[in-house]
């Protein structure tokens, strides 16, 4: 039942004089105004349009749900103690100590040493850092450039921008820089090979390859790349391909870094994807879920060899005021512990993983329906135009226009191009996944009206 916001409308003028939001069309929002959300519990938020269903997790971060007292408490117990401290000059506080050693211990392989930061793109560009760093040290100061993908996300810095593989986070501010190289994504059903995604697979590798023997194999400093891409579509990646290009960098000595900002913390049924899918990254990126988004905190992490080198190095000139802020490192930890006791991970993996991708499979074949893939608790539905897959233009974004018709149906999900993004908290139960497909169906059930 919609609510009545007090002041709702004396917020959204204040909203359209003064505040420029992110991702936002402000000629599309303002005429109707912003939505006001209110409060969150579990999987529901609760705004003035009544109560939704969050399908998205805030922005695939709030994995435990909303209002966990718990976390509310490790919070206000550390901001009573002590409220901020740096960890520059020498000094730390005990909740960055016990995160970083924790990290450490959870992270797969010789993944070994946190440096924290306040988002994932703080975190990628914080890797950015250590790996000129890093190569500079081991006399090899040339690899500058970075690998990354075609519909890649890995944030919105200049640098990490110029790894976004999303033309409109390029376009408007003249990126990617020079020295940032994209690789194309296995986006099989946007090529339309996807009855043959593998052998799409294997092609990209071996254009990768080719990139990387074109622009000189000892010029490239790292590649990035999502386990899952999130933000650009929901690509899964076919069998084979995380492996290969593993394997290609490795061929070439060029660094390897897991994003894995929207994938850790048990999205896809495993602590790390790294580990799920034996990734052994050189880095590891890590944000959203690390405190399932109750405050801002990003981590890269580092492996042993890597961290090594560089405290043999002199002086780490990096860091921001907040790297390892104490009240943040306390959420995070709370919000660990709640992942660990309610078996979040072992849920995803072997209750609410594969029945929400049953529940998203039904959707094969629905006549708005290209395709529907995803792992996890992670999902996409790609739709499709009334005459079909051959009347697909660019522009059309469907997804948008999906996404607004399944919040009048009662539950948020993302709209990305022409698709459907699907992504709730780990929290969620059956019947909660049958009443957000619910809204799905009555939703693009009416998608070309
Ligand atoms: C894989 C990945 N990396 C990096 C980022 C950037 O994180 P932030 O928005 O916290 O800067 C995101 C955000 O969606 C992401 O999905």
């Amino acid at each position: 039942m919609a609510r009545t916001i007090p002041h709702l409308e004396e917020l959204r003028k204040m909203d359209r004089a003064h505040h420029l939001h992110p991702f936002t069309d402000h000629a599309t929002m303002h005429p109707s105004g912003t939505h006001i959300l209110e409060s969150g519990a579990g999987c529901y938020l609760q705004g003035e349009e009544g109560k939704l269903l969050d399908g998205l997790a805030g922005l695939w971060c709030v994995n435990v749900g909303y209002g966990r007292k718990e976390i509310v408490e490790a919070v206000a117990k550390q901001m009573q103690e002590l409220s901020f401290y740096p960890s520059f000059f020498n000094s730390t506080t005990e909740p960055a100590v016990r995160l970083a050693d924790r990290l450490g211990r959870m992270a797969p392989g010789n993944l070994n040493y946190a440096v924290f930061s306040n988002s994932g793109s703080e975190a990628n560009e914080t890797a950015l850092k250590i790996i000129r760093q890093y190569q500079i040290l081991k006399g090899k100061p040339e690899r500058t450039k970075i690998v990354t993908r075609d519909f890649a996300y890995h944030g919105v810095t200049l640098a990490t921008a110029s790894m976004t593989g999303l033309p409109s986070c390029q376009t408007p501010y003249g990126l990617p820089l020079p020295g940032f190289l994209h690789a194309p994504a296995p986006y099989a059903y946007a090529m339309g090979r996807e009855k043959e995604a593998e052998v799409y697979g294997e092609e990209c590798v071996a254009t990768t390859k080719k990139l990387i023997e074109k622009e000189g194999p000892e010029t490239i400093g790292a590649m990035f790349l999502e386990p899952v891409q999130g933000a650009g579509g929901v690509l899964v990646p076919p069998a084979g391909y995380l492996k290969a290009m593993r394997e290609l960098a490795r061929e070439y000595e060029i660094l390897f870094v897991a994003d894995e900002v929207i994938t850790a913390f048990g999205r896809l049924g495993a602590w790390f994807a790294s580990a799920m899918w034996n990734l052994e990254p050189d880095l590891m990126i890590l944000a959203k879920g690390l405190t399932s988004g109750y405050i801002s905190m990003g981590a890269t992490i580092v492996s042993q060899p890597i961290a090594e080198v560089l405290m043999k190095g002199g002086y780490f000139a990096h860091g921001f005021t907040y790297s390892g802020h104490p009240v943040a490192a306390a959420a995070a930890m709370a919000n660990m512990d709640i992942i660990e006791k309610e078996k979040l991970v072992e849920r995803t993996k072997e209750k609410l993983g594969p029945y929400f991708q049953k529940k998203l499979q039904e959707f094969a074949g629905h006549p708005a329906v290209g395709e529907v893939r995803g792992v996890g608790l992670i999902g996409a539905m790609e739709l499709l135009p009334k005459g079909g897959r051959k009347d697909l233009r660019p522009g059309m974004n469907l997804g948008i226009a999906g996404a607004a018709k399944v919040r009048k149906e009662g539950a948020i999900v993302r709209g990305i191009r022409d698709l459907l993004a699907f992504a709730p908290p780990l929290v969620i139960t059956e019947k909660e996944v049958d009443e957000l497909f619910g809204a799905v169906r009555r939703g693009i059930d009416h998608l070309w009206d």
